[in-house]
């Protein structure tokens, strides 16, 4: 197989191919670019190995190309940046350096052949041959290098049958697992990673070594697990990886809240459904909606305080009160295990949690405007991210079922849409403020200034009050009244000429 004709599309590949000729080294694309390129799907990164220092070449292309290099020299690499945010930010995301670049990143390294001592856990690292680097690739379809020389350009260089592998969608490690993951253990996650991301199937034998070896995955910096994680959480069809990290024993030590949602309990004959598999669905269902990665967090977390509220009760049934809050409270916990965020998103994720049974109960209940106008102003911006999570967790193996909730919650959604365009509440701010009340009575922060604060804000959830001074300093110098408390000070005189000064 050749692809000089498609490397020729990208000018970066006649630079390499150039400057490894001046050099005197040997070039090879390598890796995720290669298997993508056949695949025929977008890739982002190029990586480039040579014979002899990766560095050098990395030096010299980029002078050709006017563009910064990064150096790593501990590690003998170099990298043109693509200049990118990366995708998933996690804590230890590398900053993005200033200067001009080529909108793809390009790693390059010197080909490497590592052995292990038996008396030491320390590789010895020695230049090597093309074989040698695709020998230490995790599988066979990310081992496939492409030659940047002139006399065999183009040419695919496949000693391990990857090409095969990507057309049985397989994935298959190319030395025996045992080797392949022992050299990287996170190899075990990026196994179940690629195949969720490609619909691909784990070759047995691979799959069966996971199983053998999950627990070296303690040795793994959590980062880069919860990078995998996300990968997996962002493919087409998330269930699938979750289901593969369960079967391989691997969910039990990356995330063993999920795995408590695992299980049927059945009382008298009655059972309720296996919330796992239910969540699992949930994160399907949303997944087809939007690519938003946090969106889909709130999907794997919506349910997860399930277990820990876990009731029965011999007239309903089985009952989960209160699993929306606690399952909020318990976010930030799992957050920081994993090493995501702990800001915006995570909040985000938090308030869908809490907030995620509230638009299903308007579809049960008689809809009230002040219901609908309460779910308004707690969702705020976040309200169609809460509408698309509230619509994927409808599940049931009852067609006509899910149809019916589906149909009634257009009802709601119609409604809330109406009142959000009359009403103007996404973002509401009651007019009526703490030091408002202050300035009227003449008061300190106290008890009295929150509880009027409240009445002023229920009255208008209500809609027995307008969101305006004109309509709330009269219902607010009432409330006062009511609690025996006399005005200091005359608001309303003042309100015409406070009124005019705001219109200039
Ligand atoms: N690689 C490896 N073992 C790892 C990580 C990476 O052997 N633990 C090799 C693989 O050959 C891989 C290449 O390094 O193709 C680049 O790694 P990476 O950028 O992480 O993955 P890609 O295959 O490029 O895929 P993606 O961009 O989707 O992560």
């Amino acid at each position: 197989m050749n692809f000089a004709e498609t490397l020729h599309t990208n000018p970066i590949f006649d630079v390499v191919a150039r400057q490894a000729a001046a050099l005197d080294v040997r070039a090879y694309v390598i890796g995720g670019f290669v298997r993508d390129l056949i695949l025929k799907r977008p890739s982002k990164d190029i990586d480039i190995v040579c014979i002899g220092s990766g560095i050098d070449l990395a030096e010299a292309v980029g002078r050709e190309l006017k563009v910064p290099v990064v150096v790593f020299k501990n590690f003998g690499t170099a990298m043109l940046p693509s200049g990118r945010e990366p995708d998933v930010v996690t804590e230890e995301s590398k900053p993005v350096p200033a200067g001009p670049t080529l909108g793809w990143e390009v790693e390059f390294v010197g080909a490497r052949k590592e052995s292990y001592r038996s008396e030491s856990r320390k590789p010895i690292v020695e230049d090597g041959t093309l074989e040698d680097d695709q020998n230490r690739r995790d599988f066979t379809i990310n081992a496939m290098g492409i030659s940047l020389n002139e006399n065999d350009f183009g040419q695919l260089l496949d000693p391990f049958g990857g090409l095969e592998d990507l057309r049985r969608k397989t994935i298959r490690t190319p030395l025996s697992p045992a080797i392949t993951f022992s050299d990287d253990p996170l190899r075990m996650m990026r196994a179940i990673r690629f195949a969720t991301q490609l619909g691909f199937d784990i070759e047995p034998d691979t799959f069966d070594a996971i199983v053998e070896m999950k627990d070296r995955l303690a040795i793994v910096s959590r980062e880069r697990i919860t990078d995998e994680l996300n990968k997996i959480i962002l493919s087409p069809k998330p269930s699938y990886g979750f289901k593969l990290l369960y079967h391989a024993g691997l969910l039990d030590f990356i995330f063993p809240e999920l795995l408590l949602l695992k299980g049927v309990e059945t009382i008298e004959g009655k059972g309720h459904k296996d919330n796992f598999y239910h969540t699992l669905q949930v994160l399907d269902n949303v997944s087809e909606r939007s690519d938003d990665l946090w969106l889909r967090w709130a999907a794997l977390l919506h349910d997860i305080a399930k277990p820990a509220t876990k009731r029965f009760d011999p007239k309903v049934g089985w009952t989960f009160h209160g699993h929306e809050d606690l399952g909020a409270k318990q976010v930030p916990g799992i957050f920081r295990q994993m090493k995501l965020p702990l800001n915006e998103k995570m909040r985000f994720v938090k308030k869908l949690v809490r907030l995620h049974l509230r638009p299903i109960a308007l579809v049960k209940e008689q809809i009230t405007d002040s219901a609908l106008r309460r779910l308004l102003i707690e969702a705020g911006d976040d309200l169609e991210a809460l509408m698309n999570l509230c619509r994927a967790d409808i599940t049931s193996k009852n067609y006509d079922r899910v149809k019916k909730h589906l149909a009634n919650f257009d009802k709601v959604e119609r409604k809330l849409r109406e009142l959000d365009e009359r009403d103007k509440l996404r973002n509401f701010q009651p007019v009526i403020t703490g030091e408002l009340i202050m300035e009227a009575f003449g008061l300190k922060p106290s008890k009295e200034v929150g509880q009027i604060k409240i009445a002023v804000r229920e009255a208008i959830l209500e809609g027995t009050v307008v969101n305006t001074l004109e309509a709330a300093i009269p219902f607010m110098l009432e409330e006062g009244r009511k609690m025996g408390l006399e005005p200091v000070k005359d608001l309303i005189s003042n309100l015409n000429s406070t009124s005019a000064e705001n219109t200039h």
